[in-house]
């Protein structure tokens, strides 16, 4: 090739990449670019609220864990129940449609248990990777509409709305029962009948992305308001554009709801916060393009992640779905220390229910809940509305940050009865959240501030002090 022909044939391929850039894979309007105090504006009450719960509730549910009368695992996702017993479509729906139960006010339950706790939003499944729509759909005859005459999802959104919580809705990308959903697209994903060829012949992955658009359409154009979106998932190999028409299916969810916030999960490239395939591979940047927040999952990043938001959702035991097999639940006190870790390090925390198949919840849930809620009800204010803590280490506890005030979170009451603050700082006052009218002594004492506190921990799972400052501290050990 002579050099004006290679020239010519580069400068082809050039215009031909941008071409694509800036039509996106299908040709979809880029998403507006949002300055950042409108970004700020918009994701204020999600940054201020620190506390969701997140509900796993399907057809899944009802089944519990079991398959032919046998634990199908004692530990991990039973919502993948059908993925892991390798079961079709239809199998999975005769088995699990009957043990799908929903009793009357069962959203009612929720919503008056995740206020109770503290929670100031509540994100559930609008359908999972099973493919079962809760909402009363057009465009699905694999939903509760169909089923069972009812809309769960409606249900669900008035008793959160009741309650004065924030709605959000988990939507599965994936899809285990759509006809047209080309499962052998991507290695990664899971499906019952990957390696397996398709039931059907051939499939136009197409149709399903066609449909996928359409459901959530409806999900965000017939329930009010809807605060949070939280995708779910996406692989380094089939992700975005090209799996899902990511960019406008973004686009046209704003539309509808111009203040909703969006994880990132419709995309696992670096771009979008993602290093690996691993729930802890983060890269520490986002672009907003992406979505909104990234979703450390099951863990709490070591050092939180300045400049990003991001949500740790975790479940009570094992499961994110119910099983009846899973008893390795955690104790209240690791779910209250971990919302104040959470907190400390400017994350919110998703603390996930698995209802049973008739909506009601576990019992070991509802008293771990209620517990939270106890402590909550006391300390709330060093929770809601806080920043990240100015240490990066404190042996006795956690700190969280409001203004110039700070919230002392004593973990391991101190034996010698003072608490040790290792900065310089001007001390308004401080007392006790479960006794504020009363002032502890304080003083300075070199590089610290010397609390004098109570014999014993009044808390044993986390006492908190809210120390006034007259201006920011000057930390002397970090
Ligand atoms: C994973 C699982 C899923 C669960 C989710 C919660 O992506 O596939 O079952 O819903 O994590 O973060």
């Amino acid at each position: 090739m002579n050099t004006h022909k290679a020239k010519i044939t580069s400068l082809i391929a050039v215009s031909a990449a941008t071409l694509v850039l800036t039509l996106s894979a299908t040709g979809a309007p880029v998403t507006p670019t949002e300055t950042t105090a409108s970004r700020d504006a918009r994701m204020t009450w999600w940054r201020e609220a620190r506390f969701g719960m997140f509900v796993h509730w399907g057809l899944y549910s009802g089944l519990a864990g079991t398959w032919n009368d046998k634990a199908v695992a004692k530990k991990g996702g039973m919502e993948w129940i059908q993925q892991r017993v390798k079961a079709d479509t239809d199998t999975y729906a005769e088995r699990a449609i009957p043990r799908f139960k929903p009793v009357p006010g069962f959203a009612k339950a929720w919503a008056a248990l995740a206020k109770e706790a503290g929670c100031r939003y509540l994100v559930f499944t609008s359908k999972h990777h099973d493919g079962f729509a809760l909402h009363d759909s057009k465009v699905s005859d694999f939903d509760a509409g169909s089923v069972l005459h009812r809309d769960l999802v409606k249900e669900i959104v008035d008793a959160a709305r009741a309650e004065g919580l924030k709605v959000g809705f988990y939507h599965s990308v994936i899809d285990w029962h759509h006809d047209q959903y080309e499962y052998a697209l991507s290695k990664q994903l899971p499906h019952p009948l990957k390696g397996k060829p398709y039931p059907n012949g051939t499939r136009d992955h197409k149709k399903y992305v066609d449909y996928l658009h359409a459901e959530v359409a409806e999900l965000t154009s017939n329930y009010g308001p809807v605060d949070i979106l939280w995708w779910d998932y996406s692989s380094q190999d089939f992700q975005g554009d090209v799996a899902w028409r990511a960019m406008e299916l973004m686009a046209a969810v704003r539309a509808d709801q111009p203040a909703i916030i969006m994880n990132n999960r419709l995309f696992r490239c670096p771009e979008a916060g993602w290093k690996s395939m691993g729930t802890d591979g983060f890269t520490g940047a986002l672009d907003p393009k992406y979505g909104d927040f990234i979703t450390p999952e099951q863990h709490i990043p070591a050092t939180g992640m300045p400049g990003i938001d991001w949500e740790t959702c975790m479940t009570m035991n094992t499961t994110w779905g119910y099983s009846e097999h899973d008893h390795a639940w955690k104790p209240a006190k690791k779910m209250i220390r971990n919302l104040i870790d959470i907190a400390s390090k400017g994350g919110n925390y998703l603390l996930n229910i698995g209802p049973k198949g008739d909506g009601t919840i576990p019992p070991q849930s509802v008293e771990a809940l209620k517990a939270i809620g106890v402590w909550m009800k006391v300390n709330h204010e060093s929770i809601y509305a806080t920043t990240a803590s100015p240490f990066s280490k404190l042996v006795w506890g956690r700190a969280t940050t409001k203004g110039k005030t700070l919230y002392l979170h004593v973990f391991d009451w101190p034996a010698n009865g003072t608490l040790s603050i290792p900065m310089k700082a001007e001390v308004v006052q401080a007392v006790l959240l479960s006794d504020p009218s009363n002032a502890l002594p304080v003083k300075a004492d070199g590089a610290q501030i010397k609390i004098t506190l109570p014999a014993t921990a009044p808390d044993p799972v986390a006492t908190v002090i809210r120390l006034e400052l007259r201006s920011p501290p000057v930390i002397t050990v970090l």
